[in-house]
């Protein structure tokens, strides 16, 4: 299917609404914060005296003033909306003054004082390692006896490896408005990934019953998971204020306050032991998994347990023990972005490849293609999902071919002979990336579809829009199936009042979800209006067919009728018009603790092939050509599936090589602004970028709406490639055996890693 995101135009000339330019009832109060200088303090007092009394200020809130349960956890109950006793990160809002606008707020915020009690704070994974301090207990994925695997084996390594996090750096920063209806209701507008989590924290915080309080969201400028669960601290502030103040409030973060507040990609440091034989077939793996979860545990057990469920990628390891730990730091609290722990997981696979490879002086795309899970008996994950629908042999075949990649290495070899500080790289790799939340529950979606008498549609779903196009879907989903163009079709805002219940958008699983939910409810229409159909074209009801916005028997196309004059005849014939639908993915089962089940639906499968060249004197590098393939089955849309493939790969790279978060030793983030955090722009987009999508010959075993795959994620992984194909080109500076690079590959890290090679 071609065409374009339904808000493109709204984008492009500035009318898309997003919510801070909703309309409230009356003018709104802002809210600013007032931050803590510590990382780890004891609050002991608050005096908002003199701040409560400056020009445009209506109150101070503290922890006081929260009549319901002051949490925001979405899993533990541990996140206070507004800390009482302990700050627990820098930055941390102790309170937060509400004022006329932002300025008269921002400056009465620097008039509350407070007096702290500093503490000792826990920075990072290393002090949270050597404190044992952990939000949990360790969890563990294991498979065969690694033991005597791995002691049995003659070829071994070890290693360690620091990833660092990465900001979400969505465009519209943390966002919400809420006003109290004439009926009492709460009603907040947020930019929220989850508006039924939303309200139900919303909720918890007022002490109202769920029944309420409305979350709406029609549209995000960006989410990547931030607004997964963190919107929702937010939204409850402002929903705060206005039960409190019955004036309608609203939060807009600046970038800074967004950067400071919030949390990020969880930074991981692993361990693992790796045993091989001499073709780089690997035997066995016992792996040790640290995320940095921050300072309170939001969705870092199913963050960890994705990376876990990940360290494979493409590969079959046939004895594994992965074991994880979420340490607790006094951070900001780290979270879901796109890929939900397994570009983690996925890194620390393609690391232990390429440290085997080397070790044995063996291609590593050989032996990547080695240890590809494969039919009959190399099909099994560690954590007892069979691998099928495998297509990826073929998928990467085609792209070594389409990319040339044999002769472009031999050519890069040529090139490095005779370069003195400037090296080629090239690598290949795999993406294998699970599609279902591993929480099985969260796997079901709901829909509402109204048909209007004049034979407009009104389409309401669960899911939320941040960009990816799942509107834009939706609506080429409803207009299919009821036969429809896509123009009678008015998408809705994103309501808890229309579809409750919702889960996250989320887990690239939008369109999956909501798209059969749709389905389901179009067909409940459809079959009510085949009756009134047959009536008018004299008929048989399952003669009836709807196509091209017509209504014809199935023997007679020409002799057609509109949909208009079906649905009319279907109201005086005192039919329903509106249906909800429902769907629930089928076959899955998880158990977390035993690390065991059947967490995903399906898996994406893609591969990327990317060529650098660095520079030895400054560790800058070019990213000169890439090859991406990627399996999205039957399109919904392409447009968007390849803007999707881009902007993922994209963020990979930015994460793998140019973000950098930086923390001072007392813990403030010290890169918290554009200025000091690099984000990839055009300008480190591939001059030579080739995306294709991956054309499937068999069916897959798997009912996906219109047979076409979740997208949104499994592309950031592509961005593996680059790392790669840097280590390949670092390599080429001297003779080692191993080439340890760090992430972020920043070009300061780039020189570490020559200058190391160098000195081998
Ligand atoms: N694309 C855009 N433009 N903006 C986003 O915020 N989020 C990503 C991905 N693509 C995101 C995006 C993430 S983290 C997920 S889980 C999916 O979109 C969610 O949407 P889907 O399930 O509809 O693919
Ligand atoms: Mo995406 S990290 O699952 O919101």
């Amino acid at each position: 299917m071609s065409g374009k995101h339904e808000s493109a135009h709204g984008h492009v000339s500035g009318r898309a609404i997003y919510t801070d330019e909703v309309k409230l009832p009356e003018g709104a109060l802002r809210l600013h914060p007032v931050q803590a200088p510590h990382a780890h303090a004891r609050i002991v007092s608050i005096d908002s005296r003199a701040a409560a009394a400056m020009a445009g200020v209506e109150m101070v809130l503290t922890a006081a003033d929260i009549p319901g349960e002051n949490d925001t956890g979405p899993i533990l109950h541990d996140e206070p909306l507004i800390p009482a006793e302990y700050v627990l990160y820098h930055g941390q809002a102790v309170a937060w003054v509400v004022a006329q606008t932002e300025a008269q707020a921002q400056n009465a915020a620097a008039a509350v004082v407070v007096e702290y009690e500093p503490l000792d704070a826990c920075l990072g994974i290393a002090a949270a390692r050597a404190a044992n301090a952990y939000h949990l207990p360790v969890a563990t994925v294991a498979r065969g006896d690694y033991e005597s695997a791995l002691s049995r084996a003659p070829l071994r390594l070890r290693g360690e490896i620091m990833i660092g996090g990465q900001d979400h750096f969505y465009l519209e920063t943390h966002t919400s408005a809420a006003f109290v209806d004439s009926e009492g209701l709460v009603q907040v507008i947020s930019s929220t990934q989850h508006p039924t989590e939303t309200q139900i924290i919303v909720a918890r915080v007022l002490g109202l019953p769920a029944a309420r309080v409305v979350c709406r969201c029609l549209r995000m400028g960006g989410g990547f998971g931030g607004k997964e669960t963190q919107a929702n601290a937010f939204a409850a502030l402002v929903a705060l204020t206005a039960k409190l103040t019955c004036k309608p409030a609203r939060i807009k973060l600046n970038r800074q306050l967004d950067m400071q507040l919030t949390g990020k990609r969880h930074p991981f440091f692993a361990r693992f032991e790796v045993a091989f034989d001499a073709h780089g077939v690997l035997l066995a793996l016992d792996a040790e998994l640290y995320a940095d979860g921050g300072y309170s545990c939001d969705l870092s057990p199913p963050v960890l347990m994705r990376a876990m469920v990940h360290i494979d990628n493409a590969y079959f390891i046939a004895a594994v023990r992965v074991r994880g730990w979420i340490a607790k730091t006094n951070l900001p609290s780290n979270t879901a972005f796109r890929g939900f722990g397994g570009p983690q997981g996925m890194l620390i696979g393609e690391e232990i490849i390429d440290r085997v490879a080397r070790a044995l002086k063996l291609p590593a795309d050989l032996v990547r293609e080695r240890n590809f899970y494969s039919e009959p008996d190399r099909n099994q994950t560690h954590y007892g999902q069979p691998v099928v629908d495998n297509h990826l042999r073929t998928l990467w075949d085609q792209l070594k071919a389409s990319s040339q990649y044999s002769e472009r290495r031999a050519a890069i070899g040529l090139h490095n002979q005779g370069s003195g500080q400037r090296k080629r790289g090239i690598a290949i790799t795999p993406v294998k990336f699970g599609i279902s939340f591993n929480k099985t529950e969260y796997n079901q979606a709901g829909a509402l579809v109204l048909i209007y008498t004049d034979g407009s549609v009104q389409l309401n779903h669960g899911g939320t829009e941040m960009g990816q196009g799942l509107h834009s879907k939706m609506i080429v989903v409803a207009a299919r199936v009821l036969g429809i163009d896509a123009k009678r079709i008015q998408i809705m805002t994103t309501a808890t009042d229309k579809v409750p219940n919702t889960s996250a958008t989320a887990a690239s699983s939008g369109s999956d979800l909501n798209g059969q939910a749709i389905k389901a409810a179009c067909e409940t229409l459809l079959a009510r209006l085949r009756e009134p159909a047959a009536m008018l074209l004299e008929g048989a009801p399952e003669d009836v067919v709807f196509a091209a916005d017509h209504v014809h028997l199935r023997h007679a196309p020409a002799a057609r009728i509109g949909f208009t004059a079906v649905v009319k005849a279907a109201y005086s014939a005192r039919i329903s018009l509106a249906a909800t639908g429902y769907y629930r993915t089928p076959g899955l089962h998880w158990d977390a603790t035993l690390g065991q089940g059947h967490p995903f639906y399906y898996f994406a499968f893609g591969a990327a092939v990317s060529e650098v060249e660095v520079c030895g004197y400054t560790g800058m590098f070019e990213l000169r050509r890439v090859d991406l393939l990627h399996d999205v089955g039957q399109s919904l849309l392409a447009d968007i599936d390849r803007g999707q493939i881009e902007g993922g790969f994209v963020q990979g790279l930015g994460w793998l090589t140019c973000e950098e978060l930086v923390t001072s030793a007392q813990g403030r983030l010290l890169t918290d602004a554009p200025s000091t955090y690099k984000i990839p722009t055009v300008c480190e987009v591939p001059e030579d970028f080739r995306v294709a999508f991956f054309e499937r010959t068999e069916a897959s075993s798997t009912q996906t709406i219109f047979s076409s795959k979740g997208v949104g994620e499994p592309p950031l992984m592509l961005g593996l490639s680059v790392r790669e194909a840097l280590r390949d080109a670092i390599a080429q500076f001297g003779h080692a055996s191993e080439v340890a690079l760090a992430s972020p590959a920043t070009p300061e890290a780039i020189i570490d890693a020559i200058e190391r090679v160098r000195l081998k």
